[in-house]
This record gives structure tokens, sequence and C-alpha cells, in this order.
């Protein structure tokens, strides 16, 4: 079957699945959609994944009989994992549409693959947010992390995978998830050179002058990972041009770019960079807020909030996503405003995230403390300003996603951001959001939200009282544009993208198609690594 004649707003899950009969669907990401843990009674549960690869993976692979590999967090995980025949664990539990296998690394390992090189470095490198004054710094101890933490567990990924393709024997469609994994699309295409390889990055992709603040063979180590799959997939134009710009300046590869077309060409292989922006599963969402707890939540919220506006913040305790700014601005918005005195409450649902890390425990310090330092400037006996609450509650997220009256997504920088698509979409009060327009989604709901510097906390402060006086005919044209925008997207439809990108690319590789020349003129060798 030709998934191009498969239109994204009319293709089904069991169309999909006709076409992968034959094929083997392998998902290779660092976060599963599920971490089990022991909770009382000594009962193993699972609990839901954070971020947006979780929420957006988690429903796209419906009825596609999949494997999905992703590291063991916990005891349990593992201890799961065996309960099942061949270590696969179908998901979801009661419905199964795919599996999910556990990667179970070293614990050194994983803390040098995890904490020092990918979220410590590599994260902040995609944020354009690297502490240029002092961090990082490409010490022995960072040099130690790459080779022996990032480069292992990508070659401990790319083992499983090619494990769990030989032992399957179908087609392999691998599709790899995020920074974690830039590296191990070389370690597969060296040992199964006809597997159709998709990598796909969440986060934003830098301009090649940024990139270059990573040593110079680190970069080269990346763009020849990358460059190893047949498709690179991104979330906006501006990131798929910035990773083709990173080719055709490369100072350490012989590359020839085809920017128009979105190709590369790299030792006579091509791979296809294309952007495609992730979504949410909206149907799967509405039945999550039909569940009773979901309906407690949204009771005990309306409780605290009574008859004031809600303002909103659904976050990862995260430095990307600016929650620092959002309660300075909140806090401009209090002084200067004073007739909204004790008739707003501004909501924090957030989750803890990257504890290990110390700037990430700072941030919830930091938080805690503007929290309760605007409460005490403002606060009555009867009202307390900010309202927060940093716990891993999914349902609770969605309580608040259906009852605010304007929800804040201002991060510095970031890929996507579903947290606005899933607030577009379960809102039942015609709120407005306010996103910053440095996230990827500012570029699908523009002119259907309120636009921010995130850098900007008067701006903020102003968008605030902006949406909170906003008339019910304007709120309901933006709303329903917000709604409508996201409605046209799911989640399966990007995947049904990749799959097809995929398909094209083999396509092109069994006729042997490169761009005869390269737009630019060959780049000078590097001649001084290794
Ligand atoms: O969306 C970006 C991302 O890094 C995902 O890869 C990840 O699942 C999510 O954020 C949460 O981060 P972490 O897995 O480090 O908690």
């Amino acid at each position: 079957m030709e998934l191009d004649q498969l239109k994204p707003e009319t293709a089904t899950p069991r169309q999909v699945r006709q076409y992968l009969r034959d094929k083997l669907v392998v998902i290779a990401s660092n976060r599963g959609p599920v971490e089990f843990r022991r909770v009382e009674n000594g009962i193993i549960k699972p609990f839901r994944g954070a971020g947006g690869l979780v929420s957006a993976m988690s429903t796209a692979l419906t009825a596609t009989d999949a494997v999905w590999i992703s590291v063991a967090r916990t005891r349990e995980d593992v201890i799961t994992a065996l309960a099942y025949p061949k270590r696969r664990i179908p998901m979801p539990l009661e419905n199964p549409q795919y599996f999910l296998r556990f990667l179970v690394t070293d614990k050194r390992e994983f803390h040098l693959y995890y904490n020092v090189v990918s979220n410590s470095v590599l994260w902040y490198l995609n944020h354009y947010m690297l502490d240029l004054t002092g961090n990082p710094c490409f010490d022995d101890e960072f040099h130690t992390a790459w080779k022996e933490g990032y480069r292992k567990v990508n070659r401990l990924f790319a083992d499983e995978i090619v494990k769990e393709v030989r032992a399957q024997g179908k087609k392999p469609l691998i599709f790899l998830q995020d920074y974690h994994l830039y590296l191990c699309a070389s370690h597969i295409r060296s040992r199964l050179p006809e597997a159709l390889i998709h990598h796909f990055t969440h986060s934003p992709w830098v301009e090649p002058d940024y990139l270059k603040f990573l040593p110079t063979g680190y970069r080269r180590e990346i763009l020849e990972g990358m460059l190893s799959c047949d498709v690179v997939g991104f979330h906006t134009r501006q990131y798929a041009e910035n990773f083709l710009r990173c080719c055709e300046e490369s100072d350490v590869l012989h590359l020839k770019v085809d920017s128009k077309r979105g190709m590369v060409v790299r030792d006579g292989r091509l791979t296809f960079v294309r952007h495609y922006p992730i979504s949410i599963d909206h149907e799967a969402l509405e039945k999550l807020a039909m569940r009773p707890e979901v309906e407690l939540h949204r009771k005990r919220l309306r409780k605290i909030a009574g008859e004031r506006k809600i303002l909103l913040r659904v976050d990862r305790v995260e430095p990307t996503k600016n929650i620092l700014r959002g309660l300075k601005a909140y806090r401009l918005f209090l002084r200067h405003h004073p007739e909204w005195h004790e008739k707003v409450i501004f909501f924090h649902f957030l989750y803890p995230s990257r504890q290990e890390l110390h700037e990430y425990r700072n941030l919830r310090r930091e938080i805690e403390e503007e929290v309760h330092s605007i409460n005490r400037e403002f606060g009555t006996l009867e009202w307390d300003p900010v309202y927060l609450e940093i716990e891993d509650n999914y349902l609770r997220s969605i309580a608040g996603l259906m009852e605010f009256d304007v929800l804040v997504v201002n991060p510095v920088m970031d890929g996507m951001n579903l947290v606005a698509k899933e607030g577009a979409v379960l809102n039942r009060k015609n709120g407005i959001i306010i996103i910053s327009t440095r996230a990827g989604v500012w570029g699908e709901l523009k002119g259907a939200a309120i636009p921010v510097n995130p850098l900007d906390v008067m701006e903020l402060a102003e968008a605030m009282r902006t949406a909170l006086r906003m008339g019910e005919r304007r709120k309901k044209a933006l709303s329903r544009k917000a709604r409508q925008v996201v409605e046209s997207n799911t989640s399966f439809n990007w995947f049904l993208q990749q799959m097809r990108a995929l398909q094209r690319a083999e396509k092109e590789r069994g006729k042997g198609t490169v761009p005869e020349e390269p737009p630019v003129p060959p780049l000078p060798r590097y001649e001084h690594f290794d």
C-alpha cells in the first residue's frame, strides 16, 4: 500500500495497520510512556511519563504493534518487564496497542549520558540557553561523560534495537527520539544497512554559529549520527532550515546540501530533512477529561478559586519554561492593577523534573520562594493570589486546562509546547492563551492567542490584563480558532507524515537519486581533530 494515497484527515489506524502488517515499528526514546512505581500495599502501578514526546507518541501508536524501547528508571520497571514473555510489556495494559521494552543501563553510565551530557549541555544548547559566562565547561569530566556515558548508552540503544529487529525478522521502521539519541543511527546503520531510520528532535535546532559551541569532534559525531538516518524531522520549518544550514556550513564533514528540496548527501547517502509539528490526540484527551477523577479535581479547583478568574500554568519545573518571569509579571500586574486584587488566582500546576540537577532543584526553591513572597505581599485572609502544586498529576492538569480563563505559556524557547494545544481543545470557558513567540506552537496558534516576548515581563503583565478584560465575543472567536487549528492536526497525522517521509526516502534510495550539484562550494576539510 502507498501511504501517499492516504489523506491524513481521513486515514484510519486500520489502514495504517494494514500497511504495517509485514513491518516492525521500533520507537526508541530515553523516557518511556510509563514508569512503574510501588504504591501503598506494595502494589506496582504504572505512572505516565512526563513531557510532550510521551503525550504525542503514546496515542500515535494506536494499533501498530510497535515495540517502544526506553530506559528502565526504577526497580519496578525491571521487575514488571520480567513478568512478560520476552520482556515485552503490552501497552496500555488494559487495551494493548504496542509493546514496551526497557533497556537496563549501569547507574553511572546513565548519569553521565542523561544528567551530564543530555540535560546539562545538549538541552541548553538546543534552547540557546547555555550560560556562556561559565557553563558548560568542556573539561575532562565532560569528555569522560561523553565517551563513557553518552556514546555508550547510544550504542546500548542500538544493540537493543538491532536485537529486536533480528528477532522479529520483519522490515524495520525505526523512529529515534530526541537529543538523547543523536548517535544511535550510526550504530544501527552499520549493522542494518537496509533499515529505514527516522530521527525526530523534540526541541528547537540551533543555527550553525551556536552549534559551534560544542567541541568539534562531538559536533561531527552528532551530524554523522543524524545523517545516518533516512529522514530527520523537526517541529518547524525554522528548525529544519537551521539543521540544513548546520550541514551546509559544516566545517567537519564534506556535505552536499539541497536546501530547497530539504536533502543532504553524505558519502553518497541521502537524508531528507523534514518538518511536521507534533500534536495531540484530541479525541483521546476528551475521553480522559470525562473520567470521574477529573471531575473531582475540577470541583476542588473551583472551590479554591470561588468566583475569581483563573490564570493557569501547567509545566515541568524547567528553566526553559520561564516560570519565574511569569511570576514576576503577575506581581507587576497585581501592583499596577489593584482593582484585580481578590478577583484573580494564578494556579501553578507543576511537575517535578530532573531533580538530580542542582539548577532544577534551585529553580524549584526559587519558585516556592517567589510564590510565598507574592502571597505575602498581596494575600489576605481569604485570598492567596498564587496557588502552587508541584506534583506528578496529569488528571489534575487536565482539570485545570478545562477551567482556565487565561493560560500562560511563556517559555524562553520551546520546541513546540503541547500544553497550549491541550488547553485549546480542553477548555470549557473560552479561555485565552498567552503564548511566547519563541515557542514552536506560536507558528500554529498565531492569530488565536496573545503573543508575548518571553523576556518582557511588562508585556506579559499587560497581556494578562488584556486577556482578563476581553469581551465574550472576541474570546469565543479566538478560542474557537485555537481549537480548530489543533484539531486539524492530530498526533496520528504527525506519525503518518513520518512514515510517509520514510516511504519516500526508500523510493529515492532505490533510484540512487542524489542532487547533482552541491549548491555551495565544497568546504575545506577539518584536519585538527582525531
Ligand atoms: O520534550 C522534550 C523532552 O526532553 C522529552 O524528550 C522528554 O520526555 C521530556 O522533555 C521530559 O524530560 P525528562 O524525560 O528529562 O523528564
